[in-house]
C-alpha cells in the first residue's frame, strides 16, 4: 500500500488552468507579480497598438499574416486554440494574453532563435534559476538552464520572441542577433546574458514562505511604456530612466575648422544591442543640439515641442538615431507586413571588429562662427507619434482611447554644456 502510494504522481494544488492565472501565483509570488504586473510583458496582448496593427495586417494582407503576430504577444491564447489570428483578443480572457509567467516557466526548450521559437511543455512544471527549490504543495518546481541568467542557454529563452524575421525572411528586428555578436557574448567567463541587465538581482524571498535568497526583478523595462490606464506606470517610468541614463556616454567639442569652427557630438552605446534596438523603425531618437554666441543662437537642431511629430519637424541638421522603413516601391513604410528593406541609422552595439571604436560623431560646421555655449541632449519617444497617426488614418486605432502619448525621455549621461575654448570638449 505504502508502496503503491509512493509510485503515485504527487499532485498539486494548482491544476494546468490555475497555473495559467497569474492571479494564483500572487499570494506566494506577491513581488514577481507586482513587477510582471506593471510590464510590458503583461501589456503585450492588450497593448492598443499592438492590437491596431495586427487588425491592419489581418486585413491588408487578406488574414495571410495569421497568427505571425500573436506568437509572441499572446502565446498562451495561441496554445490553447483560444485566438488564430489576435483579432478576437476582446473576447479571450485578459489573464491567457501577453506574455504571462505560465508562458516564460513552462517553457522548456528553444528551438529557433526567433519568431518565438519556443516550446510549451505546460506539464505543471514551474521552472526558474534556483536550484534546489523549496517544496511546495502549490506546484512542481525545476531548475532549468532556459532560466538562468548565468546559463549560457538562458539568452536564447529571451531571445526567441527578442528576433522577428518576417514572412518573406527579411530579419527586422534584431535585439538577439545583435547581442550573440558583441563582446557581451564571447565566453562563459565573461558573458552578460540578457538577464544580467533586464533581471535586476537582489536579495529576498522568492517566494512567502521561503527562504531569503538571490531574486530577480520582473519589471524588465526597456524604453516602451503602456498607452493606457495600466498598474505602476511611474515606477516603470522611473526604472526606464535610471536605464537610459547610462545606456549612451556622450562628447560634445567645439574644435576649429579653417574659416570658424565646429560642433561635434560623439556617442557611444554601451548597452548590450544597438541602441535603440528591436522595433527600431517605431523609435523616435535623435539629439538636440544648440549653440550660442551671447544672445545669438548659431546653431539650433533637435528642437521638438512636446505632441509634435518628430518627422513633422523640418530640421535638415539632425541626428536622427532609429531606422528606416522602406517598401518594396522603395516609399517609406511603418507597417511590418509591407517592409522590405531597413537603412541602418542606430547606435552600434560593441563588437570583437569594433571593440576600439564603436562611437558615431557627428559634426555641424559654423563657418565664420566661434560660439561660447554650446548645449546637447538625446532624447528618446518609444513610437513616434507619426506612426500613431497612421494607423489612426486608417481607422485602425481610436486616439482617444489613450490616456496620453508617447513620453519623451532624456538621457541623462548626454545633458552636456559647453563654454570652454575652440578645440576642448566636454565632460
Ligand atoms: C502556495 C504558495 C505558492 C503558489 C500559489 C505558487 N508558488 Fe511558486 N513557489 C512557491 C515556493 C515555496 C517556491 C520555492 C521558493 C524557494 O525555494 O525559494 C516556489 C518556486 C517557484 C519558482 C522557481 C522554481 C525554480 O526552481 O527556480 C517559480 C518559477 C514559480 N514558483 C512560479 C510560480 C507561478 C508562475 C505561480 C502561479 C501560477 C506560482 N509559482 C504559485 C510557492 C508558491
Ligand atoms: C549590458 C547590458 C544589456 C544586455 C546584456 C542586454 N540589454 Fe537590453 N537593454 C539594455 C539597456 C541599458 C536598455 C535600455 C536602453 C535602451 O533603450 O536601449 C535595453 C533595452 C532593451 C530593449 C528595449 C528596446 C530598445 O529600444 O532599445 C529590449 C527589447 C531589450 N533590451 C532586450 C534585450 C534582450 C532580449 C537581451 C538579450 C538577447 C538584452 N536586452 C541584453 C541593456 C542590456
Ligand atoms: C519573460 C519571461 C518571464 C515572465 C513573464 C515571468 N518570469 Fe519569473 N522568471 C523568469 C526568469 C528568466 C527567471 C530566472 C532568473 C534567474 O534565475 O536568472 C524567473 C524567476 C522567477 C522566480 C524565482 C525567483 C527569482 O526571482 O529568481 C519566481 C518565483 C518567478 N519567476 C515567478 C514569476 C511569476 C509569479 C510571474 C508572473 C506574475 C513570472 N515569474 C513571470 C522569467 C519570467
Ligand atoms: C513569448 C515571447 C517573449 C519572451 C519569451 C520574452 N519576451 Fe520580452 N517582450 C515580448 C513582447 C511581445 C514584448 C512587447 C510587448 C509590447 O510592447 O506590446 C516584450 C517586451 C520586453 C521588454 C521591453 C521592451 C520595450 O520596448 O520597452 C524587455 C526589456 C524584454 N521584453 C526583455 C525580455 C527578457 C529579458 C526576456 C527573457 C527573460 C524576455 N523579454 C522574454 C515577448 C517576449
Ligand atoms: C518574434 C516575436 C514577435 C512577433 C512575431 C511580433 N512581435 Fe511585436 N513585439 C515583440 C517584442 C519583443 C516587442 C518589444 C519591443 C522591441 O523589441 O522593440 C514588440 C513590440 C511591439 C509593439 C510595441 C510598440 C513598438 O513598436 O515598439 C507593437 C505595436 C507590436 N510589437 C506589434 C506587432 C505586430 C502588429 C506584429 C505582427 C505583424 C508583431 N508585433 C509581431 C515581439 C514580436
Amino acid at each position: 500500500m505504502i508502496l503503491l502510494l509512493l509510485s503515485c504522481r504527487q499532485t498539486y494544488d494548482l491544476d494546468a488552468e490555475a497555473l495559467r492565472d497569474p492571479e494564483s501565483c500572487k499570494d506566494c509570488h506577491q513581488t514577481h507579480y507586482e513587477q510582471w504586473e506593471g510590464s510590458m510583458h503583461a501589456y503585450a496582448g492588450e497593448d492598443p497598438v499592438f492590437r491596431a496593427m495586427n487588425a491592419r495586417g489581418q486585413r491588408e494582407t487578406d488574414g495571410a499574416l495569421g497568427d505571425f503576430c500573436v506568437k509572441c504577444h499572446a502565446p498562451v491564447a495561441l496554445a490553447l486554440g483560444l485566438t488564430e489570428d489576435g483579432t478576437n483578443l476582446d473576447e479571450v480572457p485578459d489573464h491567457l494574453q501577453g506574455v504571462t509567467c505560465a508562458w516564460c516557466h513552462l517553457a522548456d526548450e528553444v528551438v529557433a532563435d526567433h519568431n518565438a521559437g519556443l516550446v510549451w511543455a505546460d506539464d505543471g512544471v514551474m521552472r526558474g534559476g534556483i536550484a534546489e527549490p523549496q517544496e511546495t504543495a502549490a506546484h512542481a518546481s525545476a531548475w532549468s538552464p532556459l532560466h538562468d541568467r548565468d546559463s549560457p542557454e538562458s539568452s536564447a529563452m529571451c531571445g526567441s520572441c527578442h528576433d522577428i524575421v518576417l514572412p518573406d525572411g527579411f530579419h527586422l528586428e534584431r535585439t538577439y542577433a545583435e547581442w550573440q555578436g558583441s563582446l557581451f557574448n564571447v565566453d562563459d567567463a565573461t558573458r552578460q546574458s540578457c538577464g544580467h541587465c533586464h533581471t535586476r538581482a537582489g536579495t529576498g524571498k522568492a517566494a512567502i514562505d521561503g527562504p531569503s535568497r538571490r531574486i530577480h526583478d520582473h519589471a524588465m523595462v526597456g524604453v516602451d511604456v503602456a498607452l493606457t490606464a495600466f498598474p505602476g506606470i511611474p515606477e516603470q517610468e522611473a526604472a526606464i530612466q535610471d536605464e537610459l541614463d547610462f545606456t549612451l556616454l556622450a562628447t560634445l567639442c567645439v574644435l576649429p575648422i579653417v574659416a570658424g569652427s565646429e560642433v561635434v557630438l560623439n556617442l557611444e552605446n554601451v548597452g548590450g544591442h544597438s541602441w535603440p534596438s528591436g522595433a527600431t523603425h517605431d523609435r523616435r531618437a535623435w539629439a538636440e543640439v544648440t549653440a550660442w554666441k551671447g544672445d545669438e543662437v548659431l546653431l539650433e537642431t533637435g528642437v521638438v515641442e512636446e505632441g509634435v511629430a518628430l518627422t513633422d519637424t523640418a530640421d535638415p541638421n539632425r541626428w536622427d538615431i532609429f531606422d528606416l522603413a522602406y517598401n518594396a516601391e522603395g516609399q517609406p513604410e511603418h507597417m511590418f507586413w509591407s517592409i522590405t528593406e531597413t537603412e541602418r541609422r542606430t547606435l552600434p552595439v560593441v563588437t570583437e571588429d569594433n571593440w576600439i571604436n564603436h562611437s558615431i560623431t557627428m559634426r555641424w560646421p559654423l563657418p565664420g562662427e566661434v560660439p561660447e555655449r554650446v548645449t546637447a541632449a538625446v532624447h528618446i519617444r518609444p513610437i513616434g507619434l507619426d506612426l500613431l497617426a497612421d494607423l489612426s488614418d486608417s481607422g485602425d486605432l481610436d486616439l482617444s482611447t489613450l490616456t496620453r502619448l508617447p513620453p519623451t525621455f532624456t538621457l541623462g549621461e548626454t545633458v552636456l554644456e559647453w563654454t570652454g575654448t575652440v578645440g576642448s570638449c566636454v565632460p
